[in-house]
């Protein structure tokens, strides 16, 4: 008979953390000049749904490339790692994390996944699918914020920390900085971290794969302002904002905004609060940095992790770097 596979959740985002952190955010951003909200809000279950539709585009390279690369390396990288644990920050709906699992229950090493996220509905239904799949798997999820709850990852065991899709690029400089010495913080020397990083190159390619002709991407910016609507009771008029993906070469990264279309004036009733968006104002809504292999490896190295290896630097389309906590 196969061995039940056991799911535990660990929450440290309750609705009313989540529902906290949003009113301050949304009351901060829409203050300032230029507008600003953090992208962590675009992931609510619809908004989770849309990424995964951005996942299959046709100009959305970065997903294709990581998987490929996952396929050709993700052997290697298990031998490195030596983990018995695959935790997954940002995991989404898994999928492309059932290459590593195949790779580490291949090499006998596989005992636990630690899916982590701040989409909780979505992070579940994942978790008991791929218990289904995985016989004997202990499938502990932790619901949380990568930025403040990285400590709260199971210390025990070995452990190979993936973070996937490029996400590491949606944080500023300062903040990629503080995120590596938190993971370094959290995790024990000979543990290691894969980062999957997408690579600057020709920017139209860059733009295309962040403003889809299908128009997925600017539905999923939008999203953001439905969020907004849903849980705070605002009014935006989601169709009077257009979607702007703009290549900023001094930062080396993509940048994602909403631009009013004709003056707006927007009402939200949970914070009691009026906002103003001259016509062309622009709501920065994300950030996507891109990387030399070089630099990557750089910031690793300033947190204290080892670079034992980096793939996908010679095609220059997308990089999984394989690091160890020293
Ligand atoms: N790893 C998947 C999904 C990438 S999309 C892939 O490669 O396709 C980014 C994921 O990170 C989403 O699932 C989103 O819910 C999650 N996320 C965004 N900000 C987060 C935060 N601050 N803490 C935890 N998860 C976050
Ligand atoms: N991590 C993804 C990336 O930077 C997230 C993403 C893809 C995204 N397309 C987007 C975020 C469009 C905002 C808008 O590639």
């Amino acid at each position: 008979m196969p061995a039940l596979s056991a799911i535990t959740v660990d929450v440290h985002l309750r609705d009313d953390d989540m529902r906290a952190a949003l009113e301050h955010d949304v009351r901060d951003g829409l203050c300032r000049r230029p507008k600003a909200i953090p992208p962590t809000w675009f992931y609510d279950e619809e908004g989770s749904r849309l990424f995964e539709e951005i996942t299959k585009l046709p100009e959305y390279y970065p997903t294709r490339t990581e998987r490929a690369l996952l396929e050709a390396h993700a052997v290697e990288i298990a031998s490195l790692a030596g983990a018995d644990t695959l935790v997954e920050l940002g995991a989404g709906s898994c999928e492309k994390t059932r290459i590593l699992l195949d790779a580490m229950k291949e090499l006998g090493t596989l005992r636990r996944y630690v899916p982590f996220d701040v989409s909780a509905e979505f992070l579940e239904d994942a978790a008991a699918s791929l218990a289904s799949e995985y016989d004997g798997l202990h499938i502990h999820a932790v619901i949380g914020d990568f930025l403040r709850h990285l400590d709260r990852i199971p210390t025990t065991g070995t452990r190979l920390v993936a973070f996937l899709g490029g996400t590491i690029g949606n944080l500023v400089p300062t903040q990629r900085a503080r995120f590596f010495q938190a993971l370094r913080a959290t995790l024990a020397p000979g543990d290691h971290a894969l980062v999957g990083a997408d690579l600057v190159k020709d920017p139209r390619r860059i733009v295309a794969a962040y403003d889809d002709s299908a128009g997925v991407t600017a539905e999923f910016n939008r999203n953001v302002l439905r969020v907004m609507n849903r849980s705070l009771d605002a009014n935006f008029v989601p169709e009077h904002f257009a979607h702007v993906a703009q290549w900023n070469e001094h930062a080396q990264w993509i940048e994602m905004r909403l631009r009013a279309i004709g003056s707006q004036r927007v009402h939200v009733e949970a914070l009691d609060m009026t906002v103003e968006f001259d016509a062309g104002e622009e709501l920065l809504t994300e950030i996507s940095a891109k990387f030399t292999p070089e630099g990557l490896a750089a910031e690793l190295d300033d947190a204290r992790f080892s670079v034992e290896n980096q793939w996908g630097a010679e095609d220059g389309e997308f990089l999984l770097t394989l690091a160890s906590r020293r």
